[in-house]
């Protein structure tokens, strides 16, 4: 196909020799299918910051490393220069979580590139060499879906370990490769340590990871181990080895997470009014 204007300038660069088609058209990207020599990846173009609302707010910002202070307050006074900023701050935090996850082993597109907004990775694939599916395209037998809750788990402890909360992690940000669900839709990552929300977005994302899977093994409902994670990692005792058990007990003394456990129920009803939105 012609290229669009977004990605000539990545031809002219010699990044990609040719656009296959476009794969879809998000709310925040318009997402291709790109040739580079015999390869074939994936081209990620942000759209302009008007309709994103929701994953820029503060709670996902707070805390994001800014170049320097004078970016900083242009940002918080939202000026053009600020917003300019911001806009750069957003597309730029996508794949710095991605060289990240992918150098902790975590199962992401590998990133190839950045530029002029549009971020150049890994097509993710099924056995046919195709753009794969989301799992929510996908239906599962129990085996299946406690297997994949099971693996997704351990990507969710992987990204801890690296200091990353997704929070943005549920069945439409997971695609189904052919070797399994590989992670994707990153520019929200979130600071596990540094941003007050860390542990509200963590408990979501774990939650949507349950409710989805428990749609096909039921026994999968009763599990919390968004709160057992959480309280594994305030206390530093998370590795990627860590066995999960599902169970959680609200610990006395050091450990304090009944502020976490009140958050769980403000998380369902964000996650309500999210996928509201996500229909409009
Ligand atoms: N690396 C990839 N390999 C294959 N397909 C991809 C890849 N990245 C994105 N896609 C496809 O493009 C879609 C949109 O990508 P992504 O979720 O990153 O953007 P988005 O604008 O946030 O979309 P949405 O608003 O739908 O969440 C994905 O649901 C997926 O189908
Ligand atoms: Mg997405």
């Amino acid at each position: 196909m012609k290229a669009p204007p977004r990605l000539q300038s990545l031809i002219d660069e010699g990044l990609i020799d040719t656009v296959v088609r476009q794969l879809m058209s998000g709310k925040e990207a318009m997402v291709y299918v790109v040739r580079r020599g015999e390869e074939t990846l994936c081209a990620k173009i942000y759209k302009e910051a008007t309709q994103r609302s929701f994953r820029q707010a503060v709670d996902y910002t707070e805390n994001r490393k800014v170049k320097n202070s004078r970016q900083a307050r242009a940002m918080a006074k939202g000026t053009k220069f600020g917003r300019q900023a911001a806009e750069a701050a957003w597309q730029s935090a996508e794949v710095d979580a991605l060289y990240r996850l992918a150098a902790a082993g975590v199962r992401v597109p590998k990133p190839h590139n950045f530029w002029d907004g549009v971020l150049l990775m890994e097509l993710v694939t099924d056995a046919l060499g195709d753009a794969a599916p989301r799992l929510n395209d996908v239906g599962f037998t129990p085996e299946e879906a406690r297997a994949h809750h099971g693996s997704l788990l351990k990507e969710v402890v992987r990204m801890l370990c690296a200091g990353v909360v997704h929070g943005d992690l549920s069945e439409f940000n997971i695609l189904l490769a052919a070797d399994g669900p590989v992670i994707i839709d990153l520019p929200q990552a979130i600071d596990a340590a540094g941003n007050n929300h860390a542990p509200r977005m963590l408990l979501r994302d774990v939650a949507n990871l349950r409710d989805f899977f428990g749609q096909f093994a039921p026994e999968l409902l009763a599990t919390q181990y968004g709160p057992e994670l959480w309280q594994l990692y305030q206390a530093g005792l998370l590795d990627t080895d860590t066995v999960l058990t599902g169970r959680f007990q609200r610990q006395q003394g050091s450990v304090d997470l009944s502020g976490v456990m009140r958050e769980i129920d403000a998380a369902r009803d964000e996650e309500v009014a999210r996928r509201v939105r996500m229909q409009a």
